[in-house]
């Protein structure tokens, strides 16, 4: 077996990587089987016999616990750790005591920082909005800080007062509403958290000749934490970006010292030199933004939990649910985790109408990451002509005029077909 290596940063991509995978509960075994065979084609019509991928099945979630007891056995973990990259389809949370979240905890436990989510319109999709083309970003979530760090304390609990005791009587809070009732949460946002994850930003919209990348935030309301994440942004953009971008931060600077035609200027020149344009927008303001001038952005950096919400609402503009990839990228280690982004599907599992699209795209996104660029082209060109051509799964069909419905693996080997032709 061959696997990827990093060193100092930089990733060595063998020719035939061993990569595992995660098939999932609910349609992940549907949505698995329909994919791997669009994955291999692609790979062998780019690059005939040079390359291949190795897949090796790992086990997470409700079939881990049913074969091994365990809902996140340690040879998982320690697969995808020597493997450096996985893709994964969705997992059942398990309710009741013990882990939280399984995607939380494998997120957290290889610090894969950035959650990475494309969306882009694909011709034909139905969609809730009249131009759903216009909407073409990528977000860059962080993942591992704000109030997803899982710092939580119950109503009630002996620790839960001592906290708010402390608050009340060393930190003068006076605040807390109802004390004798209130929960409470601490959400952490670093300057190291913060810059890594922007720095990630601006590095793809650098290679990727993005022309803006925005940071979107509550820093009116949460000064230090989100207020924190805008300031890091811009010094970052400010310093280690220098020559690569211009602020919005440096326009307001230019405009108060020496009037708006100044900062114009500044800002013009800037974009005739390809800078990358760093600005940032409030987070309630940017959901009414997406909806109402989606042209005006690419590349996006947000806290946790705003990109929760923005990466949910951007993938329903562009048609849900089944097509939205994702990726949780660690760029210092190299470690990510490509997934389908929506979750087990119990209502329709086993019945052959899951839409195999955000696997395969998270597939893509895998194998861009490898640099294997040729072969995700494949993946994303065979998508677009099938649903050009009104073969798709159930849940499109249904929203489609004189679509034709294809199983999940009829919509798996029709992929295959096309890739074959081009
Ligand atoms: P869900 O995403 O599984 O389903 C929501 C709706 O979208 C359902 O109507 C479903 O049929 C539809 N849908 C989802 N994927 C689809 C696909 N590929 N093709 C066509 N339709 C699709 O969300 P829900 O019901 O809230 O969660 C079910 C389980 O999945 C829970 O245990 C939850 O914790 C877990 N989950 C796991 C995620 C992951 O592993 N990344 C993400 C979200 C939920």
């Amino acid at each position: 077996m061959t696997y990827i290596t990093v060193t100092n940063g930089q990733r060595t991509i063998p020719n035939t990587p061993t990569i595992p995978f995660i098939a999932g509960d609910g349609v992940g075994a549907e949505i698995w089987a329909a994919s791997q065979p669009v994955f291999d084609a692609a790979i062998e019509k780019a690059y005939g016999d040079d390359k291949k991928i190795f897949w090796q099945e790992i086990l997470a979630g409700e079939k881990a616990f049913e074969e091994t007891g365990s809902w996140l056995p340690d040879h998982t973990l320690d697969a995808i750790e020597q493997a450096k990259v996985a893709l994964k389809g969705p997992l059942t949370t398990p309710v009741g005591g013990g882990i939280r979240s399984l995607n939380v905890t494998l997120r957290q436990t290889l610090d894969l920082f950035a959650c990475v989510r494309p969306v882009r319109y694909f011709e034909g999709v139905p969609s809730p909005i009249k131009k759903p083309e216009k909407t073409d970003m990528v977000i860059f979530r962080e993942n591992t800080e704000d109030v997803y760090a899982g710092i939580e304390f119950a109503k009630g609990e002996a620790e839960t007062k001592q906290l708010i005791e402390l608050l009340q009587e060393q930190f003068a809070v006076k605040n807390i509403r109802f004390p004798e009732t209130a929960a409470i949460g601490v959400k952490p946002v670093s300057e190291e958290g913060s810059k890594r994850l922007i720095g990630a930003a601006i590095d793809f919209a650098i290679a990727q000749k993005r022309p803006t990348v925005t940071l979107v935030h509550k820093g009116n309301i949460m000064k230090f934490t989100e207020g924190g994440f805008k300031l890091w942004g811009y010094e970052l953009a400010e310093t280690t970006y220098k020559d690569e971008c211009f602020t919005m931060n440096q326009y307001q600077t230019i405009k108060q010292a020496d009037g708006a035609e100044a900062a114009d200027t500044a800002l013009n020149d800037a974009k005739a030199q390809g800078k990358i344009i760093v600005n940032d927008v409030i987070a309630d303001n940017f959901l009414q933004q997406i909806l109402l001038y989606p042209e005006k952005y690419d590349v996006i950096a947000t806290c946790n939990l705003n990109g929760d919400y923005i990466s949910d609402a951007l993938a329903a503009q562009v048609g849900g649910i089944g097509i939205a990839p994702g990726g949780n990228i660690n760029y210092d280690t190299g470690y990510a985790i490509f997934e389908a982004t929506h979750g087990t599907a119990p209502d329709i599992a086993g019945q052959g109408k899951a839409n195999p699209c955000s696997l395969l795209l998270s597939g893509g996104m895998l194998l861009e990451y490898l640099g294997w660029q040729e072969a995700a082209d494949l993946i994303t060109k065979a998508i677009e002509e099938a649903i050009r051509t009104k073969k798709v799964t159930s849940d499109f069909a249904h929203a489609m005029d004189d679509a034709v419905e294809l199983s999940t693996q009829e919509f798996g080997s029709f992929l295959v077909s096309i890739i074959k032709e081009l």
